[in-house]
């Protein structure tokens, strides 16, 4: 294994498209930002650098952190943020995952603008368990704002409504023609009829999830979130937020040169209020030489799903199995020690004074687990619990069942006002715990990508309707669940997961929608430390940020 270093310089850039240029926040002034590569095993540290006058932090998303919860990066849970004119230096060891992950940025809406991908190669004398690519392409799907995507959390927040939507959504940073004036700036992926590509999808957009496919062409799905599963093919593939996947693409050996198709992305939604539901294409092309924009373009796009196609999403995400191999097994938990009940979804909170928002009766959303709206800090959680002084940071009385039970996909309670509190549940070191997170669909049914930092999980079940704790274990998939460390819970529906608290500190999960995360959907577990040494999270860098 290697050691490898990256430097990242945070700094202003200005981008121009769809005609409009914003000053955003960047990596090396590349948008997308640029790609960590290294392979299973190796250790990776990063120098990040502030040069800008936000405060910044950034996370790596889907990295299980095994004994390196510092390194982890959510701001004001598990570091203060790196400020004007500091740096941080994230040093982690990538053991025990091979795949496609992202990095990005976790303060704010930073992220908008501060991510890209993580890749992971298998070991130097290991090799996929499928066919070898003849090349392999990262796909990041992203959104754009035409102005600074900090005015637009702004408003979200203060108003509880909204928020703005994005004004186009992204391949590789580039909306593609279907927007106006920007046919230029048009991602093109130039390949070899009879050929096999390693696509490596990454679902970057802040508050969308995505639907991903490309004309005449079939995708075979191997692996998720950076772990492979059982390989079935499909024309479409979906990706939440968080979310990342590889697909292989096979050329057609009979396409002649200069065939041209287009791959697209556009939402999936099935909540209320308005949201950007245009579609973006690149274009994939049979080399060698120039690809002009195929014409008419519209009639090329590929058949995506209608945007509120849950059939297709509850088909597609039932087709996920691990792999589960001798090589690759499964390690989901056949008993439960911890239980947990979370609903997860919208309510209201108060009108601040003076301004005019946009929930029911006047109120401004809210979003909560739980009923609690989880409240940032402002220094961090696992600082303060490392040295043992929780008094006034954080507390430890999180409740493992809703405070105010109702049907949750039936009518509303009069009440849909959330609270706040800084509110942690806390693990003993390894136990197995199951998690159901209920959907509740008080303000509009929408699917939440739930994310967990710190750990992958097992799905072991899910369905519609309220969740029944007599009849729907009995249908668990302990055998072969797919492993995950963002998973959708089905508009009007629940999700089962389970996983062992194996990774001592402390680790947030939220609704990958960044707009619910700042209206309160996140919440932190804290894992204990176990009995050995290897069980204990180790004390904090030098260089860790103060607040
Ligand atoms: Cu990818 Cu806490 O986020």
């Amino acid at each position: 294994a290697k050691t490898r270093h990256y430097t990242f310089n945070i700094r202003y850039q200005n981008v121009t498209k769809l005609r409009h240029t914003v000053r955003v926040l960047t990596v090396n002034h590349q948008l997308p930002g640029p790609p960590l590569v290294a392979r299973e095993g190796d250790r990776v540290l990063i120098k990040v650098i502030n040069h800008v006058a936000e405060n910044v932090t950034i996370h790596w998303h889907g990295v299980r952190q095994l004994q390196t919860g510092w390194a982890d990066g959510p701001a004001y849970v598990t570091q203060c943020p790196i400020q004007t004119g500091q740096s941080y230096t994230y040093n982690f060891t990538l053991n025990g995952q091979r795949g496609t992950l992202l990095w990005h940025a976790h303060i704010s809406w930073l992220r908008a603008t501060i991510h890209g991908p993580i890749i992971i190669l298998p070991r130097r004398n290991e090799s996929y368990p499928f066919e070898n690519p003849h090349k392999e392409v990262a796909i990041i799907l992203g959104e754009w704002f035409n102005v600074n995507p900090e005015s637009v959390i702004q408003q979200a927040l203060q108003t509880g409504g909204g928020p703005n939507v994005s004004d186009a959504y992204t391949i590789n940073g580039h909306p593609g023609p279907l927007y106006n004036s920007s046919s230029k700036d048009t991602f093109k992926l130039k390949v070899k009829a009879g050929n096999t590509y390693l696509l490596r999808l990454i679902n970057a957009a802040l508050n969308d999830e995505l639907f991903f496919s490309i004309a005449n062409h079939s995708l075979t799905v191997v692996d998720v979130d950076a772990s492979y599963i059982k390989p079935f093919q499909t024309d479409v593939v979906l990706l939440s937020p968080g979310q990342t996947s590889n697909v292989l693409l096979k050329t057609n050996p009979n396409f002649p040169i200069n065939s041209t198709f287009l791959m697209a992305a556009r939402p999936y939604f099935t909540g209320q209020g308005t949201f950007d539901n245009s579609t973006t294409v690149g274009i994939l092309h049979y080399g060698p030489g120039h690809s002009p924009l195929p014409t008419p373009i519209t009639t090329l796009i590929p058949n995506l799903p209608a945007i509120n196609d849950t059939n297709f999403v509850t088909n597609f995400s039932r087709k996920l199995r691990s792999l589960a191999t001798a090589k690759f097994p499964v390690n989901v938990p056949q008993t439960v020690d911890k239980q947990f009940f979370f609903t997860v979804g919208l309510g209201t909170a108060p009108c601040p004074k003076n301004a005019t928002c946009q929930g029911p009766n006047g109120t401004k959303f809210a979003a909560s687990v739980n009923n609690i709206s989880f409240a940032l800090p402002s220094t961090a959680i696992l600082e303060a619990y490392f040295s043992r002084r929780a008094n006034g940071v954080y507390r430890t009385d999180f409740p493992v069942k809703p405070v105010f039970p109702f049907n949750y996909t039936g009518t509303p309670p009069n009440n849909t006002l959330v609270s706040n509190s800084t509110s942690l549940v806390v693990l003993p070191f390894n136990a197995s715990v199951e998690v159901v997170l209920q959907g509740t669909s008080i303000l509009g049914a929408e699917s939440h990508p739930l994310h967990l930092h710190g750990f992958n999980f097992y799905i072991v079940g899910e369905g519609f309707g309220n969740f029944d704790p007599n009849k729907d274990p009995a249908n668990f998939n302990l055998v072969d669940p797919v492993e995950r460390n963002t998973a959708g819970v089905p508009a009007g529906g629940w999700i089962a997961f389970r996983f062992f608290a194996d990774n001592p500190g402390v680790w947030f999960m939220h609704c990958h929608l960044d707009v619910h995360t700042s209206w309160g959907l996140r919440m932190a577990w804290i894992v204990l430390d176990g009995p050995k040494p290897n069980q204990k999270l180790p004390p904090p860098p030098a260089d860790l940020p103060k607040c």
